[in-house]
């Protein structure tokens, strides 16, 4: 699976904030075409996305569109618009149910027919950000075999609930355990939620490292400020490998001489340590 440390949105009218996310070479870039839109400009922000896919070499990046909810009546269009030019998948926002998932899937596996493309080449991303969705987690995650990640939106959630947003995040901090739980059971990825002031740096790298420490693989940024410390975030650091690889190493050794738990450093090594070392290769694999 694509490594997704960040996922940046831009409005898919802005061609260059467009040209620049490509050029920092950000993980996942999120065209919108849903809330970051006014609702006079969803048509220019299909055509642009549609001309972008196009006309532009993604390079490392992953291209997805962000299109609008499947109960706003705008999504068909949006669908309709960008599909033909295969963006690597599409991004679902506010779903209530795996109906809405399935509404979408059947006009992917359309397209893919009738361009002929690989089926199941299209992905899917869900956003849960409604509280419907965070009670139905177990349905929408085994709604498509296309689904690869859910995304915790905390605003849409917050407002939803009627609660007040805070900077610690505890008015939303059931929802943001339960997606990452669900994702973990599912083997999808967890994309945490979009720290709003882009210019609190310190702010984010604490929120980033929450994420990261609850098990999320990536959060959803909206600012170029934010690719550096988010990327740093949901990278293991040489220290955290180096640890890793020492424990992992040493677990070849005593598990070779009959122990199962042995003691490294005055800690107790055991099994769930042996398994958490093998995460952080394997996240620092997937970064590269
Ligand atoms: N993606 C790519 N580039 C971006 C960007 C983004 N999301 N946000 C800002 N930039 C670029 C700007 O184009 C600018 O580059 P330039 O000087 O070469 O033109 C540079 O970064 C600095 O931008 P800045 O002036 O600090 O921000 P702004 O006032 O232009 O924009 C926002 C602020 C919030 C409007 C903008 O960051 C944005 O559009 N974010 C995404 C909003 C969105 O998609 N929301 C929906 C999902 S939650
Ligand atoms: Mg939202």
């Amino acid at each position: 699976m694509h490594a997704r440390r960040a996922l940046m949105y831009m409005p898919g009218h802005d061609r260059r904030k467009i040209e620049k996310a490509i050029a920092l070479q950000v993980d996942t870039i999120c065209m919108d075409i849903e809330d970051g839109v006014a609702a006079n400009r969803k048509a220019d922000a299909r055509q642009g996305i549609a001309a972008a896919l196009a006309e532009l070499d993604f390079g490392r990046s992953e291209k997805l569109v962000r299109i609008n909810p499947v109960q706003s009546g705008l999504a068909e269009d949006d669908l309709g618009a960008v599909l033909p030019h295969h963006p690597d998948g599409i991004v679902v926002p506010k779903i209530q149910s795996a109906a809405d998932v399935h509404w979408v899937e059947a006009r992917l596996e359309q397209a893919e027919r009738q361009h002929g493309w690989e089926a199941g080449s299209l992905l899917l991303i869900v956003l849960i950000e409604t509280p419907l969705a965070v009670i139905r987690l177990n349905e929408i995650c085994q709604s498509s075999a296309r689904l690869q990640a859910l995304i915790f939106g905390a605003d849409d959630l917050a407002a939803w609930m009627q609660a007040t947003r805070t900077p610690a995040a505890w008015e939303v901090f059931y929802a943001r355990g339960a997606v990452v739980l669900h994702a973990a059971a599912y083997g999808l990825q967890s994309i945490d939620m979009v720290k709003i002031d882009f210019n609190d740096t310190e702010g984010l790298r604490q929120e980033a490292r929450m994420g990261a420490e609850m098990g999320y693989t990536g959060k959803q940024i909206i600012h170029p400020n934010q690719w550096p410390l988010t990327a740093e975030a949901f990278t293991p650091s040489p220290a955290q490998i180096e640890e890793a690889q020492r424990l992992l190493d040493s677990f070849d050794q005593e598990s070779g001489q009959g122990r199962g738990a042995y003691a490294v450093d005055g800690r107790m090594v055991d099994m769930p340590l042996i398994r958490a070392a093998r995460n952080v290769i394997e996240r620092a694999n997937a970064a590269g």
